[in-house]
């Protein structure tokens, strides 16, 4: 059984959680795409840890991790997570296992990724991502595998650095750490696939910073949308059983770019710090905005999304009104889909909706419970989108998971 974790909005959504709270149920987690740029947090025995590159099944101790081919490894973050963990008393020995396809981040990859965004100015996490994922495409990348064959790694080394020796010399040192866990995914994940296994895929970042359908350039340099599960892993399309859409009841975005739903007044300050909205990986203030149907929807088109997970609604606890962008319209006229064309947005008006608030969530304990105006809000959402809500997270431990029934 395949079921795929996919953030619907601009990442952030809180899908390191909803995977830890998942994993239960699931034998092996698999990242298919992007790489240290994320940051997924979770709480595990009250301390609180943000995995880069490790699968957030980690926690969970028969669970399996993998990391697929679509993700590129900054080598000395992923060491130094993995060392964070174990000393949190989890054994992670035989648990994570490496595509031999993935490519590698190096230390030219970060410096280039500063010196660009000088001028691109998108607002990236500074961590190598684009350049490294450029050299994938441009064919001059460095995979994991390279790592064994010195011809080829020394011969694109001496092309991009001077100091060819002190490169190589940190990279032999990681590989003497990595080598036993570099493999071939595609037959692993497919032979876990065909043996029955439940597998749970999560992506990086959300589908609006996906390179082909987010709010480009201002993206990452991966497809955390669905086509990334099948290009980052090696999985034939027909195993994938659930999409699960996970999403906020508002909308966050770190770094440049539209947010069209943006809050300028004191209630975006009130929710940043209600839900803790700064960067995980980078510690920036997330931009905040209200819940953005349109958008969502061309997020649930593209992913094919089975059900929803509405994670921080308590973040809303105690707000009098809440606001739901409802329709885009451009000279009056409501739009389809999400427009590529970023300059449309200085045109674009929005229609909204208003929704009561509730007082408090605190002492909640099952879907039963809540109160009507919760449940009115998350039932429109749901007719809005077609899709079912099957969970909702009214808090930050596994306990605060509501199944909606
Ligand atoms: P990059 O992925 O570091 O190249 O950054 C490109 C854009 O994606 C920037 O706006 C980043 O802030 C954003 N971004 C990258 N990773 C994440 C994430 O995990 N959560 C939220 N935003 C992200």
């Amino acid at each position: 059984m395949v079921t795929v974790v996919i953030g619907l909005q601009w990442g952030d959504e809180g899908k390191g959680k909803v995977c830890d709270y998942l994993a239960d149920e699931f034998d092996v987690v698999v990242r298919y795409q992007g790489g240290p740029n994320a940051g997924h947090t979770i709480i595990y025995n009250e301390n609180e840890i943000v995995l880069h590159h490790i699968p957030s099944g980690i926690f969970r101790e028969n669970v399996i991790c993998v990391i697929g081919n679509g993700c590129v490894l900054d080598l000395e973050t992923l060491f130094d997570e993995i060392e964070k963990i174990e000393k949190l008393g989890v054994n992670t020995k035989g648990r994570i296992f490496i595509s031999e396809r993935a490519h590698l981040i190096l230390p030219y990859h970060k410096s280039e990724d500063a010196k660009m965004d000088k001028t691109l100015k998108i607002g990236t996490t500074m961590k190598g991502i684009g350049p490294s994922y450029r050299d994938k495409f441009a064919r001059v990348g460095l995979r994991m595998s390279d790592l064994e064959d010195s011809e080829r790694l020394k011969k694109v080394i001496k092309q991009r650095t001077r100091d060819e020796k002190k490169l190589i010399n940190y990279l032999n040192r990681y590989y003497d750490e990595f080598a036993h866990m570099i493999i071939d995914t595609v037959s692993l994940i497919n032979h876990f696939i065909n043996s029955g296994k439940k597998i749970l895929f999560e992506g990086a970042q959300g589908t609006m910073l996906d390179v082909d359908f987010g709010t480009y350039p201002f993206v990452t340099s991966s497809n955390p949308s669905i086509g990334g599960v099948l290009n980052g892993t090696g999985i034939p399309y027909n195993a994938i059983d659930k999409v699960i859409g996970i999403m906020k009841p508002y909308t966050t975005r770190v770094g440049n770019g539209p947010l069209p739903t943006e809050i300028k007044t004191k209630h975006a300050k009130q929710i940043r710090d209600k839900g803790n909205e700064y960067g995980s990986t980078t510690g920036r203030e997330r931009r905040i905005g209200w819940l953005d149907i349109p958008q969502l929807k061309y997020a649930c088109l593209i992913n094919g999304v089975s059900e929803l997970f509405i994670t921080k609604l308590d973040v809303l606890s105690g707000f009098e009104k809440i606001k739901v962008c409802t329709k885009y319209l451009l000279d009056g006229s409501p739009i389809e889909g999400f427009p590529a064309n970023l300059s449309l947005f200085d045109k674009i008006e929005l229609e909204y909706t208003e929704f009561l608030g509730w007082e408090t969530l605190e002492g909640v304990d099952s879907y039963f419970r809540i109160p009507q105006e919760l449940n009115t809000f998350i039932k429109f959402i749901s007719d809005q989108l077609l899709i079912p809500v099957k969970y909702i997270s009214i808090g930050r431990e596994r306990k605060d998971v509501l199944i909606v029934n």
